[in-house]
């Protein structure tokens, strides 16, 4: 790594949505909650960003959304219990989980004013370091980690790095789109400009913005005078794409699977595919599914 380029130590997480498309399940449990097998969707992005060196992470949190902070801290109660039942196995596994004291940020979206408005109010937290985003809504099942894999991209080219995948094209109006520039290097795009949810006919390629990005600290200025864009919301795409007349910004074509868990097949597809890698759970899951097959 060169000396210019600033390690990324920090990820903002927004987690203040509503999960209209999961209701009435997101009545009462937040979304980024619910269980994909035996923990809730946002633990495995925590996991993603963990090891890819993310040490603190902020949260981006709204009303309704307790149980995401209760969950990152310590239940002495339960963990007495299982001490005493003798269940070592899961109190280990708990105390794994638990980050460290003082690595975790919680602030206040008080109006759903869209991701980029989102991630602006994190911005006290984050000041002047280059920072992470991962939308938990996207699980991304790959080795190594999505995120760390895009570290390693963002260490030898600096800027902005964003996570792309290749859709069919009557899906692009669903996503933000990047514009590519010349040839791809390896996993590597240039970009020369990106738009939030295009129509079809106007998209200028099929490389969909997937829900993990490294961007550098200016974005925040951007995002404090960003206007609303797409379905009335202040959109991040918007800002990065300023952003990207000072800035360079490489996409990059990830390694892995990508589910939508804020959608309720989305949803189902993810739970279908951690169960049938589950070290415990995985056999009995792929027989299930061969049975279902049948
Ligand atoms: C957001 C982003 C979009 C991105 C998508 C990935 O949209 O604005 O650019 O493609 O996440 O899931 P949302 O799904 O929140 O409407």
């Amino acid at each position: 790594m060169t000396n210019s380029i600033k390690p990324i130590r920090k990820a903002v997480l927004p987690v203040a949505g509503f999960g209209t498309r999961v209701l009435p399940a997101t009545k009462t449990i937040p979304k980024e909650m619910l269980p994909v097998v035996d923990r809730p969707a946002l633990q495995y992005v925590v996991d993603e960003a963990m090891a890819a060196g993310i040490e603190h992470f902020v949260f981006v949190t709204g009303r309704n959304k307790g149980a995401i902070e209760d969950y990152f801290d310590r239940a002495y109660e339960l963990e007495y219990s299982l001490r005493e039942k003798g269940k070592t196995d899961i109190s280990k596994t708990l105390d794994a989980l638990t980050p460290k004291a003082g690595s975790m940020s919680f602030v206040r979206q008080q109006s759903a004013l869209g991701l980029g408005h989102a991630i602006w109010c994190a911005r006290d937290v984050i000041g002047n370091d280059p920072f992470a985003i991962l939308l938990p809504d996207v699980l991304i099942k790959s080795k190594p980690s999505c995120l760390a894999q895009m570290v390693g991209a963002y260490e030898k080219v600096g800027g902005n790095v964003i996570a792309v995948d290749a859709v069919p094209k009557e899906r692009v109006s669903s996503y933000g789109v990047i514009a590519p520039k010349g040839e791809p290097n390896g996993k590597l795009i240039e970009m020369s400009g990106m738009v939030e949810k295009p129509p079809v006919a106007e998209a200028p390629s099929n490389l969909k913005i997937t829900g993990r990005y490294i961007l550098q600290p200016e974005i925040m200025s951007i995002l404090k005078d960003q206007e609303a864009g797409a379905g009335g919301e202040i959109q991040l795409t918007d800002a990065m794409a300023t952003l990207m007349q000072s800035q360079t910004f490489h996409a990059y074509e990830y390694d892995g699977q990508d589910y939508d868990c804020g959608s309720k097949l989305g949803y189902f597809e993810a739970v279908l595919a951690y169960a049938m890698d589950h070290d415990e759970i995985g056999d009995g899951a792929r027989e299930m599914v061969k049975r279902f097959n049948a």
